[in-house]
């Protein structure tokens, strides 16, 4: 009984702060996946963001990254790894496309 007790406090202790959750690694991946930050092009959640606007024959032509929230990791593996015509190429481990993911999928609450 007194075991439990301590284990109990060792882990409101520590248990919060020691480790972090598969949500703060997906968020530090995306924010810094070795090259440039999802977060840049993507929003602080994969909502979508404006890169960039510019101009073409008097048009305001604005560049956006679209929302990602709601794709499939298959298509997650698929675009980190494609050439695209804006977005760079990434070399990530599935360990950590899987924790983007998981973080992509994660309510917004969570902050
Ligand atoms: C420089 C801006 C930029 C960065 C950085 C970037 N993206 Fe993108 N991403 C885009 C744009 C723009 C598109 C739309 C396709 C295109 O034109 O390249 C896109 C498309 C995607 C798609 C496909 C969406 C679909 O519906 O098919 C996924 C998934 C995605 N990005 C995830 C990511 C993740 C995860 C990261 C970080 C590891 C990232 N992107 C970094 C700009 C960016």
């Amino acid at each position: 009984m007194k075991r439990w007790i301590f284990l109990l406090a060792v882990s409101f202790l520590y248990g919060e702060d020691s480790f972090i959750t598969q949500y703060e690694y997906g968020q530090m991946l995306y924010n810094n996946p070795r090259g440039i930050g999802c977060i840049h092009c993507h929003g602080p959640h994969g909502e979508g963001a404006r890169i960039a606007t510019y101009k073409e024959d008097d048009k305001v032509i604005e560049l956006r990254g679209p929302d990602i929230r709601q794709i499939s990791i298959t298509t997650l593996r698929k675009s980190l790894v494609k050439r695209h015509r804006v977005m760079p190429t990434y070399f990530l481990t599935d360990a950590e496309i899987q924790a983007i993911y998981y973080f992509l999928r994660s309510p917004q609450e969570m902050e």
